[in-house]
This record gives structure tokens, C-alpha cells and sequence, in this order.
């Protein structure tokens, strides 16, 4: 532990308990980055937030809610997946692995995973990645739930996290990397995100994934626009978290949520759309920022696949896969997968 403590200067520890610690940037370094990131993607011509910035405390308790809608089908459809690996997934395991699971979140699926690892071990070490502080509530809670379990939180973005666990120990991962989160990237950094994870595992380690698949495009355009209007807030969030933290002055009721299925893509796009012609200023950020009526800034894609793809996507970045999962409706899959 010492050791990684040391190639980990950047991160402050936080010891709870016996079970329960975390590791976290120095503040600077987390402000920083988000003002010069909202700097540059705000200054230009098509305007962007990204995705990430969703998570502040409020953002992940709508992404909570968003995961419950009736028309949000990717979580329980994923959950329905994991219950039935209760069976299969030890068949790949052992008394010997970790725990690691990137953005966390809530750790609700966690504990589909937790439920299996308790039937293959007696000491049970578990180490969320997830740059919302909510990582801290949910490990609390976990701790409740399972007393022979020994959590490491760090709360980072993913590469910080894959990079601090790189060489921790011998110790065999799994690593989760659940509910589509990766359709967030674009095709060229999904790979070499993928390739970064394949590179911080050792042989051995495990990587579960979960990929949102291609179909009906109502069915995807409702997910991302619901009717109780959650999704909307979700999006429009991120401006008032840019207001708390960068010394925005975003109006939220001058920008309306707007989203759409790309077919040619297989994207869901996000956006908030100015309505009207105004003028923001994100003092922190140095910018002022001029918006014309219908102006679109854009927020999140959310990248949906076929099966050869996914086979491809993991082939073809390093990865030997294991088995697929699919769900009755074959909505969405996870895939397990090692080093080649
Ligand atoms: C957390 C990125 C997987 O893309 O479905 C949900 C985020 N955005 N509704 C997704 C999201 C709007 C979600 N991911």
C-alpha cells in the first residue's frame, strides 16, 4: 500500500475506517481542469459541455431517477442480465479477485456482483471509480449491507482511477464498466479507452462490460425523453452546477433540453437549446459567452451497437471475450472479456 501511496502523490487519502478509505485529487487540480475544459468547449463555434460534468451531487441523484423511469429501459434490462449471471459468472471466478468497477455511481448493480462474490469469498475488496462524491454515500451504505467487505473508493475520472490501480498489487481485477456508460465516448476514443484498460490489466484480470444495443428508434428517442420530464432536468443541470461552481450567470429558464436518435451514427445527441438570443458570463472560465436563438450546445452522445460490433470493438483493442449476455428482447449486453 505504501508503495502506491507514493506513485500517487496527486491524491489525498482519507482513511474512514478499517474497511473503508478513500483517495481523491487535491481540489486544484479537479477546478482547474473543469474551468479551462468549459473555457475552450464553450469558445467556439459548436458548443459543447462534456458529459462528465453531469455528475456533480444533484446530477447523479437525477441520473438515479432517470434509471427508474418507466421508458428508461438500459438499467433494469442490464439488472435483469446480472441476476441471471448468479449462476455462470463464479464459473469464471475465483477466491482470488478484486472488485473494481468504473463510475459507480449508486453501486445498485454492484450488489448483484457483491451477491456473487460473497458466495466465493470471505474477505471481499471493492474499489469504485467514480468522480461524484456519491461514491462515498453508496460505500457507506454497502458497508451496512455486506460485513465482510473492504472498500477503496477513488474518486477520479476513469483514467485516473485505471492509472492509480495500475501496479497496486497482484491481485486478479474484475473490472465493471456497466450501463453503456463507454457509449459516451466517440468511436476513436472508445477504442483507445478500451486499449488504456487493456493496458493497466494484468493476464487474468476480467473486464465486464455493458453496451446499450441498436433498435426501434422510438424506443431509444423516449429513453432519453421522458414524459415526467427528468431527462430534461438531468441535461439542463449541468448549467446550474457551471453557475454554483464557475460563476455562471446561466438563465436555466432561457435554455430548453433537446434529443434525437442518429441513425447514421447510432448516436442518441443531446443538447440544450438557447431560446433566445442572450449573453452568459463564466467568470471563472474568463469567457462571455454570446448565444444566438436556437442555438444548440451539445452534451452527451450515447453510442448504441450491434453484436459484431461489440465483438469487434473489444477484439480489436486487445481483448479476448469469454461470453456474451443478452436479455430476452435483446435490448442490451454485457460482455466478459480478458487480456489476449
Ligand atoms: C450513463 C452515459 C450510460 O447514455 O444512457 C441517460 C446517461 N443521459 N439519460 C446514457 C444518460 C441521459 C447514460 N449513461
Amino acid at each position: 500500500m505504501s508503495d502506491t501511496i507514493q506513485k500517487n502523490l496527486n491524491y489525498k487519502q482519507f482513511v474512514v475506517d478499517s474497511k473503508l478509505q478513500y483517495f481523491k485529487p487535491h481540489a486544484s487540480k479537479i477546478e482547474k481542469t473543469f474551468a479551462e475544459e468549459i473555457s475552450s468547449s464553450l469558445n467556439r463555434n459548436s458548443k459543447f459541455i462534456t458529459p462528465k460534468f453531469f455528475y456533480d451531487k444533484k446530477g447523479s441523484d437525477l441520473f438515479e431517477k432517470i434509471c427508474m423511469l418507466p421508458e428508461y429501459y438500459p438499467t433494469r434490462t442490464e439488472i435483469a442480465i446480472l441476476k441471471n449471471l448468479q449462476i455462470e459468472l463464479p464459473k469464471h471466478l475465483d477466491d482470488s479477485f478484486r472488485l473494481v468497477e468504473l463510475g459507480s455511481g449508486a453501486s445498485v448493480k454492484t450488489r448483484l456482483i457483491l451477491d456473487i462474490f460473497t458466495t466465493l469469498q470471505n474477505s471481499i475488496e471493492y474499489v469504485p471509480i467514480d468522480i461524484s462524491e456519491i461514491l462515498a454515500e453508496s460505500s457507506e451504505q454497502l458497508l451496512k449491507d455486506y460485513d465482510n467487505l473492504h472498500i477503496t473508493g477513488i474518486i477520479d475520472t476513469y483514467e485516473g482511477g485505471l492509472e492509480f490501480l495500475e501496479n497496486y498489487d497482484d491481485k486478479k481485477n474484475l473490472i465493471l464498466f456497466l450501463g453503456s456508460s463507454f457509449g459516451n465516448f466517440s468511436p476513436n476514443d472508445g477504442k483507445n479507452f478500451l486499449q488504456k484498460i487493456n493496458s493497466t490489466m494484468k493476464l487474468g484480470d476480467l473486464f465486464l462490460i455493458g453496451l446499450d444495443l441498436v433498435k426501434d428508434k422510438r424506443i431509444l428517442e423516449s429513453a432519453y425523453d421522458d414524459s415526467q420530464g427528468v431527462t430534461a432536468q438531468f441535461n439542463l443541470n449541468v448549467l446550474s452546477r457551471i453557475n454554483d461552481e464557475l460563476g455562471a450567470n446561466f438563465d436555466l429558464n432561457n435554455f430548453s433540453h433537446y434529443s434525437t436518435y442518429n441513425e447514421e451514427y447510432q448516436r442518441i445527441e443531446m443538447y440544450l437549446k438557447s431560446l433566445s438570443s442572450q449573453s452568459v458570463v463564466v467568470s471563472k472560465s474568463n469567457l462571455l459567452l454570446n448565444l444566438e436563438k436556437n442555438e444548440l450546445i451539445h452534451t452527451e452522445h450515447s453510442y448504441k451497437f450491434n453484436l459484431s460490433q461489440v465483438r469487434n470493438l473489444l477484439e480489436s483493442t486487445g481483448f479476448k471475450i469469454h461470453h456474451i449476455w443478452l436479455d430476452d428482447k435483446k435490448y442490451f449486453s454485457l460482455t466478459l472479456a480478458s487480456k489476449n
